[in-house]
This record gives C-alpha cells, structure tokens and sequence, in this order.
C-alpha cells in the first residue's frame, strides 16, 4: 500500500467511526497523528499505568523510586484518562514527587493497593517530605494501600524532637498546591514526622483515612491543614500521637466531621501566633466525631507573646469525649516545650467559638478551660448542651497544675454566654 493509499483508507475509516464513536475517533487521532499537542475536545482513551512494568518489585526491598517516577512520567502525560496504579505487595520507595500539571484530559487517579514503605533513614529526604502531591489538579487518590512512614523504629525522632528540631521531621504524605481532589479509604501508619499535610490546597475531600502511630510518637501530627480552603475530612480514623486534626494559618472553610480521634492530642486549631502576619483562620467546624483517651478534646491554642492575627467562626458541634484529659480547650499560653517568649500576651484574636452538644467523660480536675489573652480578650464564646462528666478512675496528676475547677477561665472574655450545660 502507498502512503496516499493509506491515508485514503484511514479517512474512510475515520468517517465510518465518527458514527459510531466520537471518542473513539480522538483517541485514534492522538494514536497515530499525535493531535492531542492541543486536543480540541475531550478525548477519553483509558489507559493504567502499572509500576510493576515499569520494573517496579513488590518485595519490601527493592529501591522502586526510579520506577514509580517513570510510571508517574507516563501517566500523567498520557493524554486522555489515565491511571498510576500499584499492585499488591509491599514496595519499598523513597521520597517521591508527583508533581504536575498532568496532560490528562480528566481526573488523574492515582490507585495504590499494595502497601509503600519508606526507607528508615532521614538523609534521604532532602524535601522533608516522602510522597509528594503538588501542582495537581483534580486528583482521585485511593486504595487499601498503608503508607508506613517507619517512623517508629528510629532512635533519631526521639532524640531530635528532644533538639527541638521536629519542624524538620519528615512528612509521610503531602499535599501542595493540589485542587478538586478526593483522597479516599487509604491508611497511614508511623510516619516519621506529619502523617498528611495539605498545604495550599483547595476543594480536597479526605474521605475513610486511616491514621495510625504509638500513642507516644513524638510531632506527628494526623492530618495538618495549613493555607487551605473547602477541605472536608469524613468519616476517618486517626490516632496519632499528637494532634488527630490540625488547622494552622491560612485556613478557611474546614469541615472535619464523622470522624474518630485518639488517642493523641485531640482535634485542635493551631497552634497560632508563632510567626508575624499569619493569615486569619476562619469558618472551620468539627461536626459528629468522637474523641477517646486523647489529652486534649477540642482545642485552640495560640503561643504567648504571640504577634497579631485572627482566628474567628469556629463551631465544635456534636461531639463525643471519652475519658479525654480536656474536653474543651483555649489555651493562649501554648508552650509545649517549657521554652516560650512569656515576656507578653499572645495578641491572637480568638472571636464567634461555638461549643454546642458536647459531651461524655473527662479525667481532669476540669471540663471546660479557657485561658484567653490578658490584652486581646476572647469574644463571644458561647457553650450549649454542654455536657461533661468527670471521672476519676485513670486520672493521674496533670502535667500542668491548673485550677482545680470544673469551669475555669483565664485571661480576658467579652460575651461568654453558657446554656443548658452540665460540669459534674
Ligand atoms: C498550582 O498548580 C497549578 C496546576 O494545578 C499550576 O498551574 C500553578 O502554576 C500552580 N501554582 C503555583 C503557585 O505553583
Ligand atoms: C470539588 O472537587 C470535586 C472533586 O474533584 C468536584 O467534583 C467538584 O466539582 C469541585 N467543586 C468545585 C466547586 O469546584
Ligand atoms: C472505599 O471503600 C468502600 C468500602 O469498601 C467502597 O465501597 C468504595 O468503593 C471504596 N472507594 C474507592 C474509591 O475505591
Ligand atoms: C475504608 O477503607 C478501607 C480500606 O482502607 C476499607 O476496607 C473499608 O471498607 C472502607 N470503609 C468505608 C466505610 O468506606
Ligand atoms: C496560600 O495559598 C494561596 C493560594 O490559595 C497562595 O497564593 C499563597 O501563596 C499561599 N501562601 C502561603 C504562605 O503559602
Ligand atoms: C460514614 O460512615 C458511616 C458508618 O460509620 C456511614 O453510615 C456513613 O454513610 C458514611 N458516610 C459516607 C459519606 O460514606
Ligand atoms: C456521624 O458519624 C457517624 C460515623 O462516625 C455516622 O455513622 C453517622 O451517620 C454520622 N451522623 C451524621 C448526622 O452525620
Ligand atoms: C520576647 O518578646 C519581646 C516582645 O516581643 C521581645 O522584645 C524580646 O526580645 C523577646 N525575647 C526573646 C528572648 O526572644
Ligand atoms: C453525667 O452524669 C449524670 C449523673 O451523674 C448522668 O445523668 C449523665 O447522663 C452523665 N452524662 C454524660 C454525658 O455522661
Ligand atoms: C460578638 O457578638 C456581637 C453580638 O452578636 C456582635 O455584634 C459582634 O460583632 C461579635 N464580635 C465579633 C468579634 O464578631
Ligand atoms: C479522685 O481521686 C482522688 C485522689 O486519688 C481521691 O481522693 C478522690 O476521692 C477521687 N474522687 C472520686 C470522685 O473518685
Ligand atoms: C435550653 O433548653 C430549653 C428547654 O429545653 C430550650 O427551650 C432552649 O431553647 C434551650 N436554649 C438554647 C440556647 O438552646
């Protein structure tokens, strides 16, 4: 056949499909004519990228860095729908970036079924980070992967949470500058820094995560939230060590709601104040979840001498403690590592918190803490059915020695307003 021939062949054919398929037709095209440069309509070839033919092994052992970047390559290039899928096994990987834009025509899905784990060393993070999400745009990540941050077996975390350098702690999975998203059913255990960090992320659904670590992992903290805005946490498990959720700087529009926390650090806003010109943080709410054997229930805590910012349009509601140390909790004077600036008042502007249906057990001398700043008075708190128990039976003496009060409030509080609540 003459190449004029062929070509009249394959018009004909096209013709014929443009009946029958419109996407089929593209997808031809993009095959042998490579139009997707700029595709003028969705074209919808489908195609799974597998790590495993990529040269990926799934045996716990193998450095499979190399492969996952190749298959990431292919993947989000591939013009059309497309797939990075992971196979059963346990695959060993070291810091990784997926970074995009992709060339997808629609959602890049991104399915691990086999389990990733991390090298045990830190040297080899120069990101701090392990796997990396960033500069993507509707993602769908899922699977009954566990990303184990083998974090647990290190000496070093200790030891350099003890220098207090656990800022530098690496973060087990990363999202930066990633929006329209979905993340769904995946699990995290022992990271050696954050479990999941979404950092100027937008409209990203985090849906049935599964967060495990000792209770006594040092910073490592369930899901971060920082710069980001519409992010809805459901029906999720955390239990982390430190704080389960939580929302720092820059965050707006958080719903975090059906989910499970502890033990750890509780649910938190925070910590604020630690820098000068954070962004405000406003409009985050903790709807139906469940908190159990964690130290602190609902809190929002700013450090002293803290520089001006905001944090305002707050709601706790619906939410059942167990046996946790402080149900609810503003804590002005964060200091977790006894080193703070005390010389002034945190400056953080706490307004409209709302603590609404709370209740359950706590083993502290007290339900409800509000240590507010002396200069920038918390506005308008107001607590409804509010309903807390306290029980003495594994209470130990607190690491701080607070007022033996069931209510107790600190500071200066304009608009405090309490209604059918009980402090047993
Ligand atoms: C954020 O990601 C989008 C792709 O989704 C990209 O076009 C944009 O340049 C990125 N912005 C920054 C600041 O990196
Ligand atoms: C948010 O992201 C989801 C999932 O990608 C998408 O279906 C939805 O349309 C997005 N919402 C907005 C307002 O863009
Ligand atoms: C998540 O798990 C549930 C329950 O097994 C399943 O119905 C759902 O399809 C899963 N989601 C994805 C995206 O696979
Ligand atoms: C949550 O995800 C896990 C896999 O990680 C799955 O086994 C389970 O069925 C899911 N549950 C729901 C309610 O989707
Ligand atoms: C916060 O996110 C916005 C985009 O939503 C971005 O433009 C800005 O640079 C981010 N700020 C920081 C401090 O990361
Ligand atoms: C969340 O999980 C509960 C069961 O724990 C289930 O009844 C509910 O439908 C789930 N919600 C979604 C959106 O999957
Ligand atoms: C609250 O969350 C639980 C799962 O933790 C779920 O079963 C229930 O449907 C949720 N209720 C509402 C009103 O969202
Ligand atoms: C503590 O904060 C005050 C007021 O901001 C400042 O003047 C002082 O230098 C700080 N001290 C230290 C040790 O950082
Ligand atoms: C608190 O105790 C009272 C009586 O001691 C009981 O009626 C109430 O149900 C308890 N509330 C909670 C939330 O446990
Ligand atoms: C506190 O509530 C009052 C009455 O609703 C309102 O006028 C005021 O603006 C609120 N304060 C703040 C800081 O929003
Ligand atoms: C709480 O513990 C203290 C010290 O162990 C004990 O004296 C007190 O009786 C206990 N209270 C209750 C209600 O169990
Ligand atoms: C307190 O309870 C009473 C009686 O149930 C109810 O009428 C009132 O609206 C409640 N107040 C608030 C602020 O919810």
């Amino acid at each position: 056949m003459t190449n004029c021939n062929f070509i009249i062949v394959v018009k004909f054919f096209v013709t014929f499909l443009i009946f029958v398929s419109p996407n089929k037709i593209l997808a031809f095209y993009d095959r042998f004519y490579g139009y997707a440069e700029e595709p003028m309509g969705p074209s919808f070839s489908y195609e799974v990228f597998d790590v495993s033919t990529f040269g990926a092994s799934p045996n716990a052992d193998t450095d499979n860095t190399l492969a996952f970047e190749k298959t990431w390559w292919a993947a989000c290039n591939h013009q059309g729908k497309s797939k990075f899928y992971v196979p059963e096994g346990r695959f060993l990987v070291g810091e990784i970036q997926f970074k995009g834009p992709c060339r997808t025509e629609s959602t890049m899905e991104v399915e691990i079924t086999g389990d990733l784990i991390a090298p045990t060393g830190i040297k080899d993070f120069p990101s701090n980070q392990w796997i990396g999400f960033s500069q993507l745009n509707d993602i769908f990540l899922y699977g009954s992967t566990n990303l184990d941050g083998r974090g647990d077996v290190e000496a070093w975390k200790q030891k350099s949470c003890e220098d207090s350098k656990c800022d530098k702690l690496i973060t087990s999975l990363s999202l930066d500058n990633v929006s329209n998203s979905i993340i769904e059913n995946i699990s995290l255990s022992n990271a050696k820094g954050f479990h999941f960090r979404l950092h100027s992320a937008s409209n990203v659904t985090v849906h049935n995560v599964s967060i495990s670590s000792p209770w006594d992992s040092p910073n490592t903290d369930g899901i971060h939230v920082h710069n980001s805005s519409f992010i809805y946490i459901t029906n999720s498990t955390i239990g982390a060590g430190d704080d389960c959720v939580s929302i720092s700087t820059g965050s707006l529009d958080v719903l975090v709601s059906g989910t499970h926390c502890g033990p750890g650090h509780g649910f938190s806003i925070g910590s604020l104040g630690k820098v000068k010109n954070e962004e405000e943080v406003r409009r985050i709410k903790f709807q139906n979840c469940t908190v159990n054997g964690a130290d602190n229930g609902v809190r929002i805590k700013t450090w002293p001498t803290s520089p001006p910012s905001e944090a305002s349009d707050i709601t706790f509601e619906d939410i059942l403690m167990i046996n946790v140390s402080n149900p609810i909790i503003i804590d002005q004077e964060y200091c977790p590592s006894n080193s703070c600036n005390t010389t002034s008042a945190s400056l953080v502007k706490l307004s409209n918190i709302e603590f609404k249906n709370i209740r359950g057990t706590y083993r502290s001398d007290f339900g409800v803490n509000l240590r507010c700043s002396s200069v920038v008075a918390c506005e308008n708190i107001t607590l409804i059915d509010v309903n807390l128990n306290g029980t003495n039976s594994t209470y130990k003496t607190p690491k701080e020695k607070w007022e033996q009060e069931k209510f107790s409030t600190k500071g200066s509080l304009n608009g405090l307003a309490v209604f059918n609540s009980t402090f047993n």
